[in-house]
């Protein structure tokens, strides 16, 4: 559920008219619902509420903007960051550093170096270097780095190959059946306090079923470690919870994946730790674009006009990149409807939003949305083709706030140089 709802005939964030922030802040841009993104942090942590000890660490490359990141703090929720820059911004947000769990494939030395410095609650191993090198740093600094080793389970999530992260062939976490070798030997060095395991499958799930599979392994894992020997108190069951993208899908939610993981870990005697993005952000924005032009289709019957908006690629590349599907809806329909394509100004065919689509019927000039863009929306964001970092905003109410500037040409010129013997 969001707070993205027509009145009157025109589409409004919570108390605010789309149209007004169109109006004043200009086009294209991302609009958020702080009434959405808490109604979603509160139902994923209602859906685990039976489970004993539970740790949320939102995933923030879902969305890392500052006021989303305090938002989801005030909420309770600690962060599960990959890179150096991203656990920057937890900390700028006010996250806690001890709420806050270092994931990513490819950390580096010095990103480990900041993740102890800022005292992080959690490291998340990739491979067994990885904790050898995060050993010795945090020996030297006479800390013992709290860690868990990720595991790659071989099971296939049944998402897009793009986002799928949990087959052998993936680049992600130690083979599951190499794992009790390495945490043997891991578990010796001084500098690491490794504590448990960590698996993540994927992104955009719709079946908790590989999850599922996924979890057992991991259980039986847990017991074959204990059974050697080793104290696990902490498993990171990752994120991957899919989010309907077209009207009328229906996915399973928290609640069902709150009972699967009770079933699945009953008796585990740990603290559980999940890693929710899309879940917690996805329909929580929208993308806020103007149409430029419908430019009509290359002969008279059959081809589809092409309905050209303000909105690229560069802003929303989900379509590109994965051939992802978001609605798209006027944000004053006049009832009307028209089979035509959705495309950006970015010169590639690529840039290509819906093909073939029926849709409300647009002119140039109208405002429009694409839904569910609060995930994986801004943060994947360029400056192709020199155009403007696009801007964020956040609505709670019938207030509103600018979260992102859109960052002009101007300012990206201004931060390059050609040096003098050009
Ligand atoms: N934990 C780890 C270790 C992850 O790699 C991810 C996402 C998450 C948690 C959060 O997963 P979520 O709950 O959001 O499914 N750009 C793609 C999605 C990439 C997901 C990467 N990892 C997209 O637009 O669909």
């Amino acid at each position: 559920m969001d707070h993205f709802d027509y009145r009157d005939g025109a589409l409004w964030c919570e108390d605010v008219p789309l149209a007004r922030i169109a109006a004043e802040v200009g086009t294209p841009v991302y609009v958020y619902s702080a009434a959405t993104f808490r109604r979603h942090a509160r139902v994923f942590r209602a859906g685990l509420a039976a489970l004993p000890r539970v740790h949320l660490a939102y995933a923030i490359k879902a969305n890392p903007n500052l006021a989303v990141l305090r938002l989801l703090a005030n909420e309770g929720y600690g962060a599960d960051v990959v890179s150096g820059g991203e656990l920057r911004r937890a900390l700028a947000a006010g996250m806690p550093a001890d709420g806050i769990v270092f994931s990513g494939v490819g950390k580096t030395r010095a990103e480990l170096a900041q993740g102890l410095d800022a005292g992080i609650g959690q490291f998340n191993l990739e491979l067994e270097e990885e904790g050898e090198v995060l050993a010795d740093l945090a020996q030297a600094r006479g800390l013992r780095a709290p860690a868990v080793l990720r595991v790659n389970p071989d099971v296939d999530a049944g998402t897009h190959a793009k986002i799928s992260t949990g087959r052998k062939q993936n680049k992600f976490g130690v083979p599951i059946d190499q794992a009790r070798a390495i945490f043997d030997r891991l578990g010796r060095r001084p500098g690491l306090h490794l504590r448990g395991i960590a698996v993540h499958i994927g992104s955009q799930l719709s079946e908790l079923a590989p999850l599922e599979a996924a979890y057992a392994r991991v259980g039986e894992l847990v017991a074959e470690l204990r059974a050697g020997g080793h104290a696990v108190s902490h498993v990171d069951l990752g994120g991957g919870l899919g989010v309907p993208y077209r009207a009328g899908e229906v996915f399973p939610g928290p609640a069902e994946l709150g009972t699967m993981v009770g079933r699945v870990t009953a008796g585990w005697d740990a603290e559980l730790m999940f890693e929710p993005g899309r879940v917690i952000a996805g329909n929580a924005g929208v993308l806020l674009t103007q149409v430029i032009w419908v430019k009509p289709g290359p002969d008279q019957d059959g081809a589809h006009p092409y309905v050209i908006v303000d909105a690229a690629m560069n802003d929303l590349a989900r379509p590109a990149l994965y051939d992802a599907w978001h609605d798209f809806a006027a944000v004053e329909p006049t009832g009307g409807r028209m089979v035509a394509n959705i495309a950006g100004p970015v010169c590639e065919s690529g840039d290509t939003f819906a093909m073939g689509r029926d849709i409300d019927r647009v002119a140039s000039g109208d405002l429009a949305v694409f839904r569910t863009a609060g995930a994986y929306g801004a943060t994947m964001a360029s400056t192709y083709n020199s155009r403007a970092l696009v801007p964020e905003v956040l609505v709670d109410g019938n207030r509103y706030a600018v979260v992102a500037d859109r960052v002009a040409p101007e300012t990206l010129i201004a931060a390059e140089r050609v040096p003098e013997w050009l």
